[in-house]
């Protein structure tokens, strides 16, 4: 249900993001039983609230704002990681975010832009706006992931937390590889609300859970994950190419998985890896 007092920038912001990138229709939802965040990027305080306005009527069930991206293209126009050197920029973006949705809307950001110590600057600024929830992943933007999650920070985060916004939960990411990982570290760190996969996924897609998955199963799901890429494709149009990266993922570890993938990195459509994967019986 999307707020009264949103209801005309609603309609504009529908209009406006249609014609632009047509980006409100990739933001439907598919029915699932679990709620969806959308996360958004920018740095005109303007359209954060035009955009939180917007995804209230969507059905999300909150709006997360990404202060961390390290990606130049987003970085050079003053969005994600770059938001840590405008502070001042950034506390606007998430006031008028607030302001015009009545989901929780949270904040996922870095340590610093290229020193760590700038998170006992940057962090208090945006716990003082009382977040629903502060993800920082434990790495500045010059770091990118090259180096270990800055583990050792992690209480002194969690007593800034608790003195300035003890509501705000407290997720943890960097190099939390899994369900177990994760599980681990929750014992070692009772104070920290959540813990965030990142790359983890590309290594193990079952990585949320604690089921060791079976070749077979890996393959049935790049089945899977092939239909729902092709709906992508006849919908968006978009290029067959990037899905080949993530073949490791599924086939790995049994004899002639490296054979399959060559053959696969071959491939120039969906139906062309489907066929092969047949012929393969796995
Ligand atoms: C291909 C790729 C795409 C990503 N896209 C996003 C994104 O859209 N939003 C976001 O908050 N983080 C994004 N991330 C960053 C991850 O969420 C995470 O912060 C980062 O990988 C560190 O966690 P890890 O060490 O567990 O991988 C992306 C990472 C990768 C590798």
């Amino acid at each position: 249900m999307i707020h009264e007092k949103n209801a005309i920038l609603f309609k504009n912001t529908y209009a406006s993001l249609k014609g632009r990138h047509n980006a409100l229709e990739r933001l439907e939802i598919a029915p699932t039983d679990a709620p969806i965040i959308a996360q958004i990027w920018g740095k005109n305080p303007e359209h954060f609230a035009e955009c939180a306005a917007a995804l209230e009527g969507l059905g999300f069930a909150g709006v997360d704002l990404n202060f961390g991206c390290p990606d130049k293209n987003v970085n050079k126009t003053g969005g994600g990681a770059a938001m840590i050197k405008t502070p001042e920029l950034a506390v606007s973006c998430f006031r008028n975010a607030k302001e015009h949705t009545n989901l929780p809307v949270s904040i996922k950001t870095r340590l610093g832009w290229s020193q760590v110590d700038e998170f006992r600057e940057w962090l208090p600024c945006l716990l003082n706006e009382h977040p629903a929830a502060l993800t920082v992943h434990l790495r500045t933007k010059k770091e990118m992931s090259k180096v270990s999650a800055h583990f050792e920070l992690i209480p002194e985060i969690v007593k800034m937390r608790n003195e300035i916004s003890p509501e705000t939960k407290f997720i943890i990411n960097g190099d939390i590889k899994d369900r177990a990982f994760a599980l681990k570290m929750s014992e070692d760190y009772p104070e920290v609300d959540g813990f965030m996969i990142g790359r983890g996924v590309f290594i193990n897609p079952y990585c949320f859970t604690e089921h060791e998955a079976t070749t077979e199963e890996l393959m049935e799901l790049l089945k899977l994950h092939l239909d729902l890429y092709e709906k992508q494709i006849d919908k968006y149009g978009v290029s067959y190419e990037p899905i080949k990266h993530f073949y490791k993922i599924y086939i790995n570890n049994f004899p002639g998985a490296a054979e399959l993938r060559a053959k696969l990195m071959d491939t120039h459509s969906i139906n062309e890896a489907r066929d092969i994967i047949e012929e393969c019986k796995i």
